[in-house]
């Protein structure tokens, strides 16, 4: 694992966005995977700033997004396929019909779920996988459990995270209790890891996974023996590093 403590979040961001358009710039037809919530924020207009100033060129991109809640439709303001629309696909050249998220409406969950890792097979698999971390240590939304749950699933959200989702939401009610979500092997499978998080709230989080013990109870923790994961934090969530 490589660790990188950023200045604060634009430094995050901008390190972030380097290593994904470094890896477009390298292979234009690159297989990325995308994370939503407020980390990776920054990333991607760091991204748009890039692709306006004509650094990079997303015509051969495809992208895979980690997850989407269950029950909710592309078209609700709330999921992260408007998220992606808003924060990224809408201000750069990807073609929409390469990129994918989840559809939380699926009637058939298993198929839905198989046609997606038989889609990111198909694709070439991930070239680089972008990703955050709960508090509580998901990747994902891969909660703690007593294993590693392989591929793309439907997933019980955890009590923390549905209270840490609450905010993009206008009432507790309209949270999601369940998402489809990319498993660990799924998330495994990318060829590079990059991994983000900023603020004190999670510095133990990032602890736990840099230097506990490998365990489902703390999903993030199965990156240390993935050969290729780069950590960006800023300096409040790597403070407990030793
Ligand atoms: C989002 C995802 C989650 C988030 C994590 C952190 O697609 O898979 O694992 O990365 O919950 O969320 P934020 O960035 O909002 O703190």
């Amino acid at each position: 694992m490589e660790v990188v403590i950023a200045k604060d979040y634009k430094d995050m961001s901008r390190r972030a966005a380097i290593l994904i358009a470094g890896q477009v710039m390298g292979r234009q037809q690159s297989v990325l995977g995308f994370a939503t919530g407020s980390t990776p924020v920054g990333t991607y207009s760091e991204l748009v700033a890039m692709y306006r100033e004509g650094i990079v060129d997303f015509s051969g991109v495809s992208s895979f997004n980690l997850d989407e809640y269950y029950g909710i439709g592309p078209d609700n303001p709330c999921s992260y396929r408007r998220y992606m629309a808003e924060n990224l696909f809408d201000h750069i050249n990807i073609l929409a019909l390469n990129t994918h998220v989840p559809n939380g409406l699926a009637a058939d969950i298993e198929a839905e779920c198989r046609g997606y890792e038989e889609k990111i097979r198909l694709a070439g698999g991930i070239d680089l996988q972008l990703l955050g971390i709960g508090n509580n240590g998901h990747i994902g939304f891969n909660e703690p459990a007593d294993f590693f749950p392989a591929w793309t699933h439907l997933v019980d959200l955890a009590e923390d995270t549905i209270s840490a989702n609450a905010r993009f939401f206008a009432s507790p009610a309209e949270v999601p209790r369940s998402a489809i979500s990319m498993g660990i092997r799924s998330i495994m499978a990318a060829r590079r890891i990059v991994l983000l998080a900023n603020g004190a709230g999670k510095a133990k989080a990032i602890k736990n996974m840099v230097e506990g013990p490998i365990t489902p109870s703390n999903p993030a923790s199965i990156l240390q023996i993935h050969p290729k994961v780069t950590i960006i934090v800023d300096r409040e969530a790597g403070a407990h590093l030793a």
